[in-house]
């Protein structure tokens, strides 16, 4: 009876003990390999590489300062609006399990319980082998000091016939100087501008869209790399590069760039909290897939509306502390549907005082201008719409409500 009822206890005592601490091969592994080695691998922006227990150990204390204050992983939007695919930020089970971790001496655990090692593409490509790659005929040397005027870089695609991209991803020769690179199709056809086709900042992810969207580049293209190099006090030497990856099956949307452009940008100073508006108007129904805010230092706060042909209004991406260095594009995860029309708007603040650390001359009025030093702001948008002979949107109307 005696050995029954200590049975009993023992097995209550096990069903209701705490879950065994984690460890590295079994909890933490697999956080780092979805959520934080895009970024730290050699060869990418983030100055350690966390893909073994030896190369993290070291950092816990570091990785639980930046995990809880949020610094890391970079993401910037307000989880209230919108529901990213990029979306880099834990979930609450992910930073708790970090969290304890680090508290608990950082246990290795049993190698045998280790995921396989996320496996990464030749050539450092966050977007699969690409079908084809072109890049700045020779190397742009930077000097060590002074500013640089932008460099525009003719490159032929060759392409003998229209081909339909779904991804592109712009990958620096030296991200230690490159402060941003645009790349731009001139499809010599006179009937459109110059299209955006990729483009390179600090914590940007590559384009990547569905499979059935892409960007049409037509044959015989030119790709245009527009090159804003900033000197970091040595000599360096770029040779960037773009990545395509082409549609895979028949493409049904073809995939636009727009922009809203805060053009009238005059920032007195010591101003706290400049306001900006810009704003863009769809001349056709589209569906809007993803959007980018771009500023410079004095950038504090970005978000994106949408004023619909009956009045209502919708947030669809607010970014209440903008950080110059993570300047990503955000992917809807789905889709929204923009009847001709409809007005998208932009807001802007801006902190033009010494107490923004980043301000490189409180006592300057800034205006627009390429440099860091002067404004922009730029809402980014890539909207869908029928390709070539697909059928129209789907009822607008019925969808929104
Ligand atoms: C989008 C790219 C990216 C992702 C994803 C990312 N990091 Fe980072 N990380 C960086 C870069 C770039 C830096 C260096 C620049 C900086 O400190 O702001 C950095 C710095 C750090 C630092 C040093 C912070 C400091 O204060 O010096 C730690 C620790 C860190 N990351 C941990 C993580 C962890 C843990 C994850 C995943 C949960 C993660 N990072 C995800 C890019 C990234």
């Amino acid at each position: 009876m005696r050995s029954l009822r200590y049975l009993l206890v023992v097995s209550a005592l096990s069903l209701y003990a705490a879950p065994a601490s984690p460890t590295f091969h079994r909890d933490i592994e697999p956080i780092l390999q979805n959520r934080c080695q895009g970024c730290h691998r050699p060869g990418e922006a983030a100055p350690m590489a966390l893909l073994t227990y030896e190369q993290t150990r070291p950092w816990a204390k570091a990785i639980r300062a930046a995990i809880a204050t949020g610094k890391m992983p970079p993401w910037q939007a307000d989880p209230r609006y919108g529901k990213f695919t990029n979306d880099l930020s834990l979930t609450p089970a992910e930073k708790s399990k970090l969290l304890a971790w680090i508290d608990e001496g950082s246990p290795e655990g049993d190698s045998a319980d280790a995921p396989k090692p996320r496996t990464f593409p030749q050539g450092g490509w966050r977007i699969p082998q690409p079908d084809a790659v072109f890049e700045m005929p020779t190397e742009f040397e930077v000097p060590a000091k002074g500013a640089i005027d932008y460099q525009y870089i003719a490159v032929n695609t060759n392409f003998k016939e229209d081909k339909w991209v779904q991804m592109a991803e712009v990958r620096p020769g030296d991200p230690s100087v490159v402060h941003h690179a645009i790349v731009v199709v001139d499809q010599h056809d006179g009937s459109y501008d110059e299209q955006y086709l990729g483009g390179y900042s600090p914590g940007a992810t590559p384009q990547m869209w569905k499979p059935s969207q892409a960007r049409l580049v037509k044959a015989g293209a030119t790709l245009i790399f527009q090159m804003h190099y900033s000197a970091n006090g040595k000599p360096a030497r770029d040779r960037t590069r773009i990545g395509l990856v082409f549609a895979r099956q028949p493409v049904t949307e073809q995939i636009a760039a727009m922009q809203a452009l805060g053009l009238g940008l005059k920032i007195p100073p010591g101003a706290m909290n400049y306001r900006l508006d810009a704003q863009v108007k769809m001349s056709r129904d589209a569906r809007l897939v993803a959007m980018r805010p771009h500023m410079h230092l004095r950038g504090k706060s970005f978000q994106f509306r949408a004023v619909y042909p009956n009045g209502d209004t919708e947030i669809l991406l607010d970014i209440p502390k903008f950080d110059f260095n993570w300047q990503p594009y955000y992917y809807l995860e789905t889709p929204k549907l923009l009847p001709r029309g409809t007005v998208i708007e932009c807001t802007a603040y801006f902190d033009n005082s010494a107490n923004n650390p980043f301000n490189p001359d409180p006592t300057a009025t800034v205006v627009w201008g390429p440099q860091t030093w002067d404004e922009m702001m730029i809402g980014w948008l890539d909207v869908a719409v029928p390709a070539p002979g697909s059928a129209p949107l789907p009822a607008l109307r019925g969808a929104l409500r």
